[in-house]
């Protein structure tokens, strides 16, 4: 007897791929999709199953904690992907992030520790952002599930906000809780805000890629099917209350990536754009997947540099359509003619 998860975010980048991946992994499963469709939030993503009948789509907030509360009630598990999930987004305005990331996360918990025919598990994707940043003179530091939270971002401090509501909920109520703790993926449908995507349609466009202060940033790259596979095998297998990281095993400093992305691509230097730097923006961030992979037998395979970022720099290259129509704000109509009506 196969299971219903509820997905939250599930039309966003991660979670669209998260989607595909259980229908096409797991065909006992069913899957409800609730998501208030964001700026990111794209049905397009979706829309290779759309009809598949183990599919449905429900539009609405994560923070009505009546709606999550009835969707809960008719499912097995929630997998919470939903959240405003862009830095630079929180620095301009980081209101929204503590609304969806923290409130967001309190209602799923809720959902799940009252729902009709008792408690279910759930699955909360985090980041590896909640623990601050490494400094580049350390570079054998990484970080391990034991570390103290020390976010940084409006976003970072959001999503751990999110954590400790976790955690709260396990130790005061018992809920069977994991957290997954997981660095920068890249992969199909990422919104092009995100330096690989913004970087690529940039260049596609004939415009810069605009690289923040001396570019000596490091993120640890992950392919996206390899960060939804590890969250799959956290819901199937994860022990109840356990953190998780989530890693690639690749570090690349942002100057790394943007020559590797140029070239790739048939540019050079001359494409840079040195610009300000973000604000509070954390030097270097780096996972040891050491728990994971020793727990649960889970390790990354489909990330490995330069294969990975070749077949995502393939992917946009390949599909022109749905990044214009990204970038210019035409996807919202796919909404309004496919569902709208309903
Ligand atoms: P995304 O911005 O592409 O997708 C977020 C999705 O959540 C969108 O579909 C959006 O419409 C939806 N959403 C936002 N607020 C909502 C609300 N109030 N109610 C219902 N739906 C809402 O983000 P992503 O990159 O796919 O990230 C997904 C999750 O993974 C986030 O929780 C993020 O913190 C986490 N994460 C992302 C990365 C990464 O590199 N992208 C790495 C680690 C963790
Ligand atoms: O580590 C996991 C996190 O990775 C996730 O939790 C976030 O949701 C996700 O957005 C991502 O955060 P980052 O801030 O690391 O990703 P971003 O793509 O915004 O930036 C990656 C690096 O590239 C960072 O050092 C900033 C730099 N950058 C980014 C942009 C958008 C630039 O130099 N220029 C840019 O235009």
């Amino acid at each position: 007897m196969g299971k219903t998860i509820l997905v939250t975010g599930g039309a966003g980048f991660i979670g669209a791929n998260f989607v595909k991946m259980i229908l096409r992994d797991r065909p006992d499963d069913r899957v409800v999709n609730l998501d208030v469709l964001t700026y990111s939030g794209n049905l397009e993503n979706l829309a290779d199953v759309e009809s598949d009948p183990r599919y449905s789509f429900v539009h609405g907030d994560v923070t009505d904690a009546k709606l999550v509360l009835d969707l809960a009630s008719d499912c097995d598990a929630i997998v919470h992907m939903a959240a405003e999930s862009h830095v630079d987004r929180s620095i301009l305005d980081p209101r929204p992030f503590v609304v969806a990331n923290t409130l967001g996360t309190q209602s799923v918990l809720e959902a799940a520790r009252r729902r009709e025919g008792g408690p279910c598990r759930v699955v909360y994707v985090s980041t590896d952002e909640v623990y601050g940043a490494l400094k580049l003179d350390e570079p054998d530091s990484l970080f391990t599930e034991d570390l103290p939270l020390a976010p940084n971002s409006p976003y970072a401090s959001s999503k751990a906000a999110g954590d400790l509501m976790c955690r709260a909920y396990h130790e005061t109520f018992g809920l069977d809780v994991c957290i997954t703790r997981c660095s920068n993926n890249h992969g199909p449908y990422q919104f092009p805000e995100k330096v690989i995507p913004l970087f690529v349609t940039n260049l596609l466009e004939g415009k810069k890629v605009p690289l923040y202060g001396d570019g000596k940033y490091v993120r640890d790259w992950l392919h996206v099917d390899d960060h939804c596979e590890a969250v799959l095998t956290v819901l199937e297998n994860g022990r109840p209350g356990e953190v998780y990281n989530i890693g690639g095993n690749n570090e690349r400093s942002n100057l790394e990536l943007t020559h590797s992305i140029l070239g790739l691509m048939g540019k050079d230097e001359s494409s840079i754009e040195h610009v300000t730097d973000r604000p509070g923006h954390d030097r270097r961030y780096a996972i040891d997947a050491t728990k994971i992979k020793t727990e649960l037998g889970w390790a990354p395979t489909r990330s490995a540099w330069p294969d990975a970022l070749e077949r995502t720099v393939r992917w946009y290259l390949d599909n022109e359509d749905w990044w214009k129509r990204v970038r210019s704000g035409a996807y919202r109509e796919y909404y309004e003619k496919q569902y709208a009506n309903r």
